[in-house]
Formats: structure tokens, C-alpha cells, sequence
């Protein structure tokens, strides 16, 4: 939905992904084929490292449960309301400047405590 600065490759490859499976279905609908944009803010997965599930960071169980009750009427989808709340506030509400510096920040101190930590071990 945005580019994630210092997670580049990993949000352009994303990107790839959501606009490659936005063509295929508007190339296979006449075939009643369904293929839809999956767009998940966190879930707590291994890949995630979230170990306690919340209300925005839902257990793959939860999210699924949510997400399916939009195949066939959303091609492109946050899958969970709360999620899409937060797509909403990031794409529509902030500015993309001001988004971008935010999650610099972010994975700027994420970074540094990685870093420290592996000092430290
Ligand atoms: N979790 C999130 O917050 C989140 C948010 C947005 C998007 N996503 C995306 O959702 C997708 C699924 O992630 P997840 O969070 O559900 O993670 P997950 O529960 O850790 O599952 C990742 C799956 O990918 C498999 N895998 C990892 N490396 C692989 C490889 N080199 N070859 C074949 N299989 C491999 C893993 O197999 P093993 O179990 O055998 O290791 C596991 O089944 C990913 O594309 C991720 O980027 C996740």
C-alpha cells in the first residue's frame, strides 16, 4: 500500500505482488475465477515474531476467519476491519511525506536495537 523504508525489497516486492494478482483478475473473472489482493497490517505468525495476539495484531485463526468473508466481494482487501481502519487512516488520512519519515523512524530505532542487542550477545 506504501513503500516501507529500510524493508524496500521486501513492501516492492509486495507491491509486484498486488498489482500481478489485480491483472490476473481482471484476466480470468470471465472464467469465474477468482484471485484476490490479500493486504494483512501485523498477524501473529512465526514470521511476525508476535507472540500475544491483540485486537490489531489478530491470531492467523482470527484473521483468516475475517478474511474470507470477503472472498468474491473485495479483489483487493485488508481482510480484518481493524486493519482496514489503519489502511484507511495510512493511505487516505496522513500524507505520504509524513508516513514515509514515520516508519523511517521506526525501522531506523528497530535497526539500532537489533544492532545493540547483537553487541551485547
Ligand atoms: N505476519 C504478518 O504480520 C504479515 C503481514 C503482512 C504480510 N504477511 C505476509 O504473509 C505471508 C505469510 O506469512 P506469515 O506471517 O503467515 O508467516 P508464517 O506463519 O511464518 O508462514 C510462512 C510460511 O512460509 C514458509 N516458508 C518460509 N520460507 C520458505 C521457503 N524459503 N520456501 C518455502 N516455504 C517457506 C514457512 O514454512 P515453515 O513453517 O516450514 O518454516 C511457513 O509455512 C508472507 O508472504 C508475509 O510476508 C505477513
Amino acid at each position: 500500500m506504501y513503500p516501507v523504508p529500510l524493508l524496500t525489497v521486501y513492501s516492492a516486492s509486495k507491491a509486484f505482488v498486488d498489482f500481478f494478482s489485480r491483472g490476473l483478475q481482471a484476466e480470468y473473472k470471465s472464467k469465474g475465477i477468482i484471485i484476490q489482493s490479500v493486504l494483512p497490517f501485523f498477524v501473529a505468525t512465526k514470521l511476525s515474531k508476535i507472540r500475544r495476539p491483540t485486537l490489531d495484531k489478530p491470531s492467523p485463526e482470527r484473521y483468516v476467519a475475517a478474511e474470507l468473508n470477503t472472498v468474491g466481494l473485495q479483489t483487493q482487501t485488508n481482510g480484518y476491519l481493524p486493519h482496514a481502519i489503519m489502511g484507511w487512516v495510512t493511505t487516505a488520512l496522513l500524507p505520504a511525506k509524513m508516513l514515509n519519515s514515520y516508519v523511517m523512524g521506526m525501522n531506523l530505532s528497530r535497526r539500532a536495537r537489533y544492532l545493540k542487542k547483537q553487541k551485547q550477545g
